[in-house]
């Protein structure tokens, strides 16, 4: 990767506004290709993508993903899926008896279609388009398959939201990299350690205002009892394992 890029990546963040300007089909395609170029499970290629461009297609898969405006105001979506549907339609045609309906497989699944997604991801900011990930997929799956169609053993995974950028996103902040990579071997924290480690998280005026703005007295409660808090996990846990079951999974 050239110097450039990798100034580039440093720098990346997410994109939620977008222009009206087309992404270009030939791009998309090329970007497509070049992502399915990243590794992957036995080169089985687990994975499918669905490309929303319509309006309408939008429209209808929108609300599954509570029509957050990267949604509704993005050029292209893209539903990255775990297929295994193409494998073992080609495994029946071919007197070959497949055994993938487990965790291990949709694990195999799971990670080929995020590796396959960020690919993309990456390719595509390289490229000047701004993407934001929605989170939205795996809880409202079952609405997600029905608005795409998606057959038996086909579950959606990822959505990337894609577009020409209509902001200059602030940069996100990241834990230092110390308390992250562990050499050798694991090196658990003090309580000290790990106050040091979200000190700076902790402390922007962003952090700040969110603890104000939900009673609450630190942040971590923020994430635990606002933004990602038990009952919330659970119910979505339960659909999406339910969802999965329903595929064929585990
Ligand atoms: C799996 C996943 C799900 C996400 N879901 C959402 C989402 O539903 N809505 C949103 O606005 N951003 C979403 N994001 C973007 C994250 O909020 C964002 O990556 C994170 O805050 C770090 O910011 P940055 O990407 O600008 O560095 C998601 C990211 C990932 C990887």
């Amino acid at each position: 990767m050239t110097t450039d890029a990798i100034q580039r990546l440093a720098h990346r963040a997410t994109v939620r506004k977008f222009t009206d300007r087309k992404v270009d089909d030939e791009l998309l395609n090329t970007l497509l290709e070049v992502a399915a170029k990243a590794p992957n499970t036995g080169n089985m290629q687990q994975y499918s993508v669905i490309v929303t461009r319509s309006e309408e297609g939008k429209q209808r898969v929108a609300p599954a993903h509570f029509n957050q405006p990267a949604a509704t105001g993005c050029d292209v979506l893209l539903t990255f899926c775990v297929d295994f549907n193409r494998f073992e339609h080609w495994c029946r045609v071919n007197d070959a008896r497949p055994g993938y309906n487990n965790l291990q497989a949709f694990l195999w699944g799971v990670i080929d279609t995020v590796i396959f997604a960020q690919q993309f991801n990456t390719l595509a900011e390289l490229s000047g388009l701004g993407c934001c990930y929605l989170g939205t997929t795996t809880y409202n799956a079952p609405a997600i398959s029905a608005a795409l169609e998606l057959p038996d053993r086909v579950v959606p995974v990822v959505t990337l939201a894609v577009g020409y950028p209509a902001e200059e996103p602030t940069e996100s902040d990241r834990l230092p990299i110390e308390s992250i990579v562990h050499r050798e071997k694991y090196q658990p924290s003090t309580d000290a350690g790990i106050r040091d480690t979200y000190y700076e998280k902790e402390n922007l005026a962003e952090s700040r205002r969110f603890v104000e703005e939900n009673n609450k007295q630190t942040l971590a409660q923020v994430y635990t009892d606002v933004r990602y808090p038990r009952d919330t996990n659970e119910h979505f846990s339960k659909v999406y394992a339910d969802f999965i079951a329903s595929k064929g999974f585990c």
